[in-house]
């Protein structure tokens, strides 16, 4: 969700997708020149529909969450509003922001089965230039429901809004916190080419062996990617979209195969395409229309 604390530009909306847009506006069947039929938008309070192996649902995540079986869900990957005046959001005092963050993240907690998962990709809250970093006001929340922080991972990126009465921001964190201590945690899913992979004990017991792991090294807590930005090949009309290869590392490392991960303010739909690719079962929950017909035509292989 860089673009929240980034530079804002304007949103890229070429000529296809003001004719998709159109489409859908006037309720015409929802067809792609020379594609096959697109999926239907799930309306709100509907119940939702599958692309793949994701349930996408429109609604709020407040009423749709409680309608899920407890236990369902085995990770939870989002990034929530940050209460910071994006076209999504009200602005409410923080109080109020706090007590429906924790109304949510209390109702994931309840779809968690015991060796369940969160990851909470967050940014800063910033009211008249004060600066509140979110995950400091959703790790008491967590621990209040007994989950235990495992990594506060720093997401680092190299672009965004030049500040002139503080440092600019290039960072994010996603906390991951566990409901249990017997959790899904997958390393060799996750890791990445050793700086010196030939590199050997040059004394003692085991001398002459390589002494890092042949199958790469841990990534660490600090992570750069690109954030999707304007060029990004990823880029859709969304101001907050999630890079694939974040969610991708998040996925591999802290699911198996058919799992259920829960994304309830799915924006773009990039959680629920990655557990596509992945071999995941997705649930998304998403209010704002246009960004459900976003994603379900995403899911759905088509152009956006
Ligand atoms: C930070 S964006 C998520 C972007 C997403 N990670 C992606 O890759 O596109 C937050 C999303 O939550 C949605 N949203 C805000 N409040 C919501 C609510 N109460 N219930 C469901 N969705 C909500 C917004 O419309 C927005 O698309």
């Amino acid at each position: 969700m860089t673009d929240c604390i980034l530079e804002r530009q304007p949103a890229q909306t070429d000529l296809f997708t003001q004719f998709l847009t159109a489409l859908h506006a006037d309720g015409m069947e929802r067809v792609v020149p020379g594609r096959e039929r697109s999926p239907e938008c799930p309306r709100a309070g509907t119940g939702p529909i599958r692309v793949g192996a994701c349930e996408l649902h429109h609604g709020d995540a407040a009423g749709i969450l409680p309608t899920l079986p407890a236990g369902s869900v085995d990770l939870i990957v989002t990034s929530p509003p940050y209460n910071i005046g994006k076209s999504y959001e009200t602005r409410t005092p923080l109080t109020h922001y706090v007590a429906f963050i924790e109304q949510i993240i209390g109702e994931c907690h309840r779809l968690l089965g015991p060796h369940g998962a969160m990851s909470w990709q967050v940014g800063n809250y910033v009211h008249k230039g004060e600066v509140i970093p979110i995950d400091s006001l959703i790790i008491p929340i967590f621990r209040s429901l007994g989950m235990k922080v495992r990594n506060r991972v720093v997401w680092s990126f190299g672009h965004g809004l030049h500040c002139s009465k503080r440092l600019s921001g290039r960072h994010e964190t996603i906390v991951w916190a566990t409901k249990s201590d017997d959790y899904t945690f997958d390393l060799d899913a996750i890791r990445v080419p050793q700086k010196y992979p030939g590199k050997r004990y040059y004394k003692g017991p085991r001398k002459g062996e390589l002494s890092g792991n042949p199958k790469g090294k841990n990534p660490g807590d600090v992570w750069d990617i690109s954030n999707v930005k304007h060029n990004h090949p990823e880029k859709l009309d969304h101001p907050c979209q999630f890079p694939e290869e974040l969610i991708d590392r998040l996925v591999l490392s802290l699911t198996a195969t058919d799992d259920v991960v829960l994304d309830p303010f799915a924006g773009s739909g990039t959680v629920g395409a990655v557990c596509n690719r992945l071999g995941r079962k997705s649930i998304l929950v998403e209010r704002e229309e246009k960004y459900v017909r976003m994603a379900t035509r995403r899911l759905a292989g088509h152009a956006v």
